[in-house]
């Protein structure tokens, strides 16, 4: 997969050339580019932005330098992402889609955001999504391409070495992931659930789905509720159906 990413902040990308994904970019598997969106500017002072038209705080991007930009990066498979607060929100089923694509183009906004002709001109005419973190504002697109990298990337063949541990993960079957434990046995006089040292396989498979579904009950009730129903056996529902459900502990918010 060839993934670029234009920016005001290319060294904001620094961390892609750590750990896994970096690792997948020095063996070929990933064909990472970042680009200086100021590279695609004629003026002395290399101007990206321009004050809102109708008033306003802040500065929006300028369309013709992201037009330049887009047009020299944009090929017929590309898919660009506009990160965005007002995006769809980026989830592992996304994440999934996105891994199945030939060319990902990440477009990182900053200030006010990019003129929104950008999004309607490659909307029609090339294929393009706005992707949000979630609900809550960051101060430009690199944080969330730093994200949608790392979340696609490890799921190109390679990437990981052991592929199972891509499997038995949170969200991958809509559910949180069961609590991992290693040695030693007793830390702290918390013991290690005694299922787990048992060497019985599909009472360690059941104790862990038992787990991940009360997990996902308490914590994330919403989960649940878009759960396939077919993806239950008698033995989940019998979980689901004896829980205690009381919320889970939450940051309090103050109320405005
Ligand atoms: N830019 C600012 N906030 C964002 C968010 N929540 N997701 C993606 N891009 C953003």
């Amino acid at each position: 997969m060839r993934v670029d990413v234009v920016t005001i902040f290319p060294d904001y990308l620094q961390p892609l050339t750590l750990s896994l994904v970096g690792k997948a970019v020095r063996d070929g598997l990933l064909d990472l580019h970042v680009h200086d969106l100021r590279t695609w500017t004629h003026d002395r002072h290399r101007s990206v932005d321009d004050t809102p038209v109708g008033g306003g705080a802040g500065m929006v991007m300028r369309p013709d330098v992201w037009g330049e930009a887009l047009d020299d990066l944009v090929r017929p498979d590309t898919h660009i992402l506009l990160p965005s607060p007002g995006g769809q929100v980026l989830d592992q089923a996304l994440v999934a889609a996105l891994a199945a694509e030939q060319h990902l183009l990440i477009a990182c906004g900053r200030y006010e955001g990019i003129d929104a002709r950008v999004a309607e001109h490659y909307g029609n005419t090339a294929r393009l999504t706005e992707v949000s973190l979630g609900d809550y504002v960051v101060n430009g697109g690199e944080v969330a391409a730093l994200v949608i990298v790392e979340a696609v990337g490890r799921l190109l063949p390679g990437v990981v070495g052991n592929p199972q541990s891509l499997v038995e993960e949170s969200h991958v079957d809509g559910l949180l992931e069961y609590p991992v434990y290693t040695r030693p046995p007793v830390w702290r006089d918390l013991e290690v659930p005694g299922v787990l040292t048992s060497g019985h396989h599909a009472q360690i498979a059941r104790w862990r789905r038992d787990q991940s579904l009360r997990r996902t009950a308490a914590r994330r009730p919403d989960l649940l509720s878009r759960l396939d129903p077919n993806a239950l056996d008698d033995a989940d529902r019998h979980v689901l159906d004896t829980l205690d459900t009381s919320p889970p502990p939450a940051v309090e918010v103050p109320h405005s």
